[in-house]
């Protein structure tokens, strides 16, 4: 871009939020750079760089304990890094504690692994908790309401709204900590292992609503999963976590092609094999039933670039 060019970028007013900075162009709503994070004398990031592309679903894998969760709560800034950068929505943490900003927390949700919702509070109680936090003046049968909606977006009955976390099934569960996560309109939203210890239908079903969520509501997602068949349905590009850093964020097919021996296995072992099958067979039976071309998500939304 010509100097002159990029002055005229300056210009323009891309956000309705006028507290982003000039250079954020909103194409990386997150970008990390240089990451360091240790717990004693054990390392767990040393020097990730990862960029996630507005819009997009980016599925995060990694063996268990590489680091995926502790990644996530640094980009939430609950875990203070020990090294590098971390912008979110072009704002670096530092700038982010300048109590004269407006809350950036509020643009993100956050399913943490395992829900953590409140087990003395109703689902419909647990989704006002935030919007009680972020608006204390809103009037509580507002209030009330937007919690309904939540609930219902999350595809729970209505009667949902008045249960207690306990008395829901684990797949229901997941759904309530997703209306919570909601409950503010955000740009962001993080999923960690949204479907760990669903069965198969459920966590299907999961990914589904998660999918129709981001292209409805315009979403950017960061999803730690486990889950092969999530990666394959619905992410349009996959982080591969390994020796501290990201080794690499690609669609599936071109992860498919690097020699690196975990994402080989882990792709192209027997269970990423009977994913990417599955997948498949799933495609051929839908373009054969409608004639259609592919609803890949990637095929559509993709753009040029990596
Ligand atoms: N607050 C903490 N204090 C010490 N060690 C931690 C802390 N949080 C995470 N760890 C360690 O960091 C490593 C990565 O954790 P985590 O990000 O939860 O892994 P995963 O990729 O499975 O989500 C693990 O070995 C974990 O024990
Ligand atoms: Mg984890």
């Amino acid at each position: 871009m010509s100097e002159e060019e990029e002055h005229l970028v300056e210009q323009v007013d891309h956000h309705s939020r006028p507290f982003e900075p000039k250079h954020f162009d909103g194409e990386y709503p997150i970008v990390v750079k240089g990451l360091v994070n240790r717990f004693g004398d054990q390392t767990i990031h040393d020097r990730l760089d990862l960029e996630v592309r507005k819009g997009e679903i980016l599925g995060v894998v990694g063996g268990s304990g590489t680091g995926k969760s502790v990644l996530m709560r640094s980009i939430i800034g609950l875990q203070m890094p020990k090294e590098g950068e971390i912008e979110v929505f072009g704002r670096s943490a530092e700038e982010l504690l300048d109590e004269h900003e407006v809350d950036i927390r509020s643009r993100w949700g956050v399913l943490f692994q395992g829900g953590a919702l409140f087990s003395t509070l109703t689902v419909g109680e647990n989704v006002e908790v935030p919007l009680k936090e972020f608006y204390p003046e809103l009037d509580p049968e507002l209030r009330h309401e937007i919690a309904r909606y939540k609930v219902r977006l999350s595809g729970l009955p209505d009667e949902a709204t008045s249960k207690y976390p306990s008395e829901l099934s684990g797949g229901m569960r997941k759904r309530a900590g997703l209306a919570r996560a909601l409950a503010l309109d955000p740009e962001l939203l993080f999923l960690d292992e949204p479907t760990a210890g669903l069965d198969p239908i459920g966590a299907a079903a999961f990914d589904r609503l998660t999918r129709e969520l981001t292209d409805v509501l315009g979403l950017t997602v960061f999803l730690i999963t486990h889950d092969l068949d999530t990666l394959y349905e619905i992410c349009d590009r996959v982080a591969v976590l390994a020796d501290h850093k990201v080794i690499a964020t690609a669609p599936i097919p071109e992860l498919l092609e690097l020699d690196h021996p975990w994402i080989q296995e882990y792709f192209n072992g027997p269970r990423g094999r009977a994913a990417k099958s599955g997948k498949e067979d799933l495609e051929a039976r839908v373009a054969s039933s409608t004639g259609a071309k592919k609803t890949k998500a990637m095929d559509t939304k993709g753009k040029s670039g990596d």
